[in-house]
């Protein structure tokens, strides 16, 4: 960073977050995901994507021990400044997905995952794209996020996630079950349609199967807190 670079702050809950380059600004999913997170004091909570850590930081703030991962190595700096800066302690991993935390177990994971449909032929593999491509159907990283869930999950422990309306509440429960979690819906909220949708707006169409988003050109978008519970 040079004297002339500036610096972008973001500002909640009594927290101050330092935005890192290449690691994305809070969005409006992103504090969804953290009002409806269900974090209780003393747990082992692991987030996935965390980001600039902002849910993260907010849970070891509770009470919960976190571990924070992340697959942009300046998001991982991002997640231990914002920890020191705030006074909390939160163990933050470079890797894809489950690999940084391999053989251990959690009562809480959650995630707020990359889930943007990308046409094939439109993937980039900067920092940006890391944290919107969900992969052609917008599921890439949430099969693989709860395809691990249960082999990470404690006896109990719940898997909690974001996810657009768009791409089926029914194949979100569907994909829970399979995997002996207990789905329900924690929150849902209608959200102004993001930009980067109206460009590839036929091909998300094209994949709501279930008839989530409104007709024409959408000016919003539901989103969900869905949760897994393991017995
Ligand atoms: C939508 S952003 C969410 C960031 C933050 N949790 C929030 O809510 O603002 C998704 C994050 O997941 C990270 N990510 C993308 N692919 C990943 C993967 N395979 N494993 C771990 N993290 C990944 C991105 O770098 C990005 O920080």
């Amino acid at each position: 960073m040079t004297a002339d670079d500036g610096l972008l702050l973001f500002s909640w809950r009594g927290c101050l977050f330092r935005v890192g380059e290449r690691v994305q600004p809070p969005k409006a999913g992103s504090l969804f995901f953290c009002r409806y997170l269900p974090v209780r004091a003393g747990e082992r909570v692991l987030e996935i994507g965390s980001g600039l850590g902002l849910a993260s930081v907010l849970a070891a703030r509770a009470g919960a021990h976190v571990v924070a991962t992340d697959i942009v190595p300046e998001a991982v700096e991002a997640i231990r400044g914002n920890a020191t800066l705030n006074g909390v302690s939160v163990d933050a991993r470079l890797g894809d997905c489950y690999a940084p935390v391999r053989g251990e177990r959690f009562d809480l994971i959650c995630s707020n995952p990359p889930q943007m449909p990308t046409p094939s032929g439109r993937e980039r593999s900067d920092a940006v794209a890391a944290a919107d491509n969900g992969g052609v159907d917008g599921w890439r990283i949430l099969d693989r996020v709860i395809d691990g869930a249960p082999e990470h999950l404690a006896p109990g422990g719940r898997l909690v996630f974001s996810i657009f309306a768009f791409l089926g509440r029914k194949r979100a429960f569907a994909r829970l079950e399979a995997h002996a979690l207990t789905p329900t819906v924690l929150a849902t909220e209608v959200q102004a349609f993001p930009r980067i949708g109206y460009e590839r707006l036929e091909h998300i169409r094209s994949l709501d199967v279930e008839g989530a988003l409104a007709p024409g050109v959408p000016a919003t978008v539901e989103r969900l807190i869905v949760q897994g519970t393991r017995a």
